[in-house]
């Protein structure tokens, strides 16, 4: 039977958001709080970090369903990033995924209070329903402590902190470009792939593996976004609308958008060949990479 890519991360998309619904049910939020955090949790984004999560649970085990706690916590988190990411003091963002970012909507305070809860309830649920399932303590403290340090001071949050001082590094060179995008983007996806990894019981040479093909595919992804922006910038709206954005440290904007697609080509032909002592067709995590390389939005 062949491989249907759209029709496998709808899927999986759908198993993610059930399981995030458990968590916040999305009708009647209680408290103001909750209303902010399900105006950025639904109907939410493409659920990239929680679908890999689960490919890589997949792969190594041949079931996901155990991973699904982890999967839904990481959505979270990339759902508290991008509502930091957009407030006035960071990238001033005014428009997330085609309507009102969460500061706009909820004032900023929320908005802050919003994205803090969800970074925090993300660990609660994550020890909650693993130990739950019966899930070993050690295998627990094991993806708390990859997905934490991802998120935190060496990986993701850095990854910010670079972003904001880019300027300090002109000219600017492609080498320190992707430091910026292996801290911001790619460590959250790699956190992903190893965390569904570890859960499903891999061993050591298959994570060093993944860890390969998910740097690669992580800094692939935020090249695309860059090219993709460029795309939706052209809109006049959008542009009046992105008040503060200089975009002028991105990948696209050094070596331009040719370059910066063949770039993106050569890192998934690298992610993938990582991949292939796998041995497993179709494998979606293959499928995957190609699907973001020639992904529209
Ligand atoms: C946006 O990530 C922020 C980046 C790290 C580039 P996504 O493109 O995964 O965002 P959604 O969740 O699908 O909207
Ligand atoms: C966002 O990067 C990265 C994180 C939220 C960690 P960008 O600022 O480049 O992404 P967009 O364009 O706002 O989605
Ligand atoms: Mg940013
Ligand atoms: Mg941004």
């Amino acid at each position: 039977m062949s491989f249907n890519i759209e029709d496998y991360l709808q899927r999986r998309k759908e198993t993610v958001d059930r399981t995030l619904r458990e968590y916040l049910p999305p009708d009647k939020p209680k408290t103001r709080l909750h209303q902010a955090i399900a105006y950025s949790l639904y109907p939410g984004g493409k659920r990239l970090r929680p679908v890999l999560c689960l490919a890589a649970s997949e792969l190594i085990c041949g079931d996901y369903r155990n991973a699904l706690p982890v999967a839904s916590a990481i959505e979270m988190i990339h759902t508290y990033s991008i509502i930091h990411d957009d407030l006035p003091s960071m990238d001033n963002d005014d428009i997330r995924r085609g309507k009102p970012s969460n500061h706009r909507v909820f004032g900023e305070a929320v908005a802050t209070l919003a994205g803090d809860a969800l970074l925090t309830d993300a660990f609660y649920l994550i020890t909650e329903k693993l130990f739950e399932e019966g899930v070993s303590p050690e295998l627990i403290l094991h993806v708390i402590s990859i997905i934490s340090e991802a998120a935190g001071s060496e990986g993701m949050v850095l990854g910010q902190m670079f972003d904001l001082e880019i300027d300090r590094h002109r000219p600017f060179c492609v080498d320190k470009i992707s430091d910026v995008y292996l801290m911001k983007t790619a460590k959250m996806i790699i956190a992903s792939i190893l965390s569904g990894a570890i859960l499903a019981g891999a061993k050591e040479k298959e994570l060093l593996k993944l860890k390969s093909y998910s740097e690669k595919i992580g800094i692939a992804f935020q090249i695309k976004d860059d090219i993709l922006d460029i795309a939706e910038n052209k809109d006049e709206i959008q542009k009046s609308l992105d008040k503060t954005k200089t975009d002028t440290h991105t990948y696209v904007s050094v070596i331009g958008i040719e370059k910066s697609e063949a770039k993106v080509l050569e890192l998934t032909n690298q992610a993938i060949d990582e991949l292939k002592s796998f041995g497993k067709t179709p494998n979606p995590l293959i499928e995957i990479a190609n699907w973001l390389r020639e992904r529209k939005e």
